[in-house]
């Protein structure tokens, strides 16, 4: 018998996925932290979440295989009675222009943040209680047709066009699918991915003149998650400063 609702975070062991579940914690979820290599960090944010009074369980799997994933649904419901909320945030991009694009690299994107997000979203349809959410992380680079982010666009906008779908697939059980489109944020991977004068030039972009911190996703996803937002359906939900 469950007495907290309970939310799966993929690609929970840092960034914008480790805030998410940080603040599902806070907001009274029992949280699924996912990752796929990264243990210590996993087990360090169960450690964090647990000691500021949350309940959290940290199951290695990686999202590119659909027997993996239906074992971390099988896991949470193990663990904590039942799945309401899937995060499909796990994600990863390799900039380059489409003539320089390995095929190793097209593949391992499709992947990654197609594939994994479909074998998520297509468990999460088969399994999420009714009432419950599902929520994709998404980008803002959508239509910005910015050269060297093809592959990853492509794949990120094949992931709006299914949680659409699943939006009208799931709508009769009172189940809402959304999308949450970040612009830069200032995740660790991304500064140290990025110069600093190329982040000094995509800040300038920015109205409100600064990166996107992580929590500035999570607030938009625990607002999904919450009562308040439990009639949006079917959207994308930009949150980039309103830089486009
Ligand atoms: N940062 C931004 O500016 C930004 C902007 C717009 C959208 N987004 C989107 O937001 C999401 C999170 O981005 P982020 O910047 O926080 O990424 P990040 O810091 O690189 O973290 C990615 C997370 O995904 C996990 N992961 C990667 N491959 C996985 C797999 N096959 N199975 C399970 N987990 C996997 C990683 O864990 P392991 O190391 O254990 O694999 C890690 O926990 C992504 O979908 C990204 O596209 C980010």
């Amino acid at each position: 018998m469950k007495d907290k609702r309970t939310a799966i975070v993929t690609g929970a062991s840092r960034g914008i996925g480790a805030a998410i579940a940080t603040r599902l914690a806070a907001d009274g979820f029992s949280v699924i932290i996912n990752h796929s290599a990264s243990a210590d960090d996993a087990e360090a944010l169960v450690v964090a979440i647990q000691a500021a009074g949350g309940r959290a369980y940290a199951v290695r799997a990686d999202i590119t295989s659909a027997d993996d994933t239906r074992m971390l649904f099988e896991k949470a419901e193990a663990m904590f009675g039942g799945v309401d909320v899937l995060v499909n945030n796990a994600g990863i991009l390799r900039a380059n222009p489409i003539s320089e694009v390995f095929n190793e690299d097209f593949h391992y994107q499709v992947s990654v943040n197609l594939n994994g997000a479909f074998y998520c979203m297509r468990e999460g349809a088969r399994r999420i209680c009714d009432g419950g959410r599902i929520i994709s992380l998404s980008t803002a680079l959508i239509g910005l047709d910015l050269p060297a982010r093809g592959v990853y666009v492509a794949t990120k906008s094949a992931v709006e066009s299914l949680t659409r779908v699943l939006a009208k697939e799931l709508g009769p059980r009172g189940i809402t699918v959304n999308a949450v489109a970040p612009g830069p944020i200032g995740t660790q991977r991304f500064c140290d991915k990025w110069p600093a004068e190329t982040i000094k030039h995509i800040v300038e972009g920015i109205p409100m003149g600064r990166l996107g911190e992580p929590q500035d996703v999570a607030s938009v996803v625990s607002f999904l998650t919450g009562s308040d937002g439990g009639w949006v359906n079917g959207q994308v939900i930009k949150c980039n400063g309103g830089s486009n």
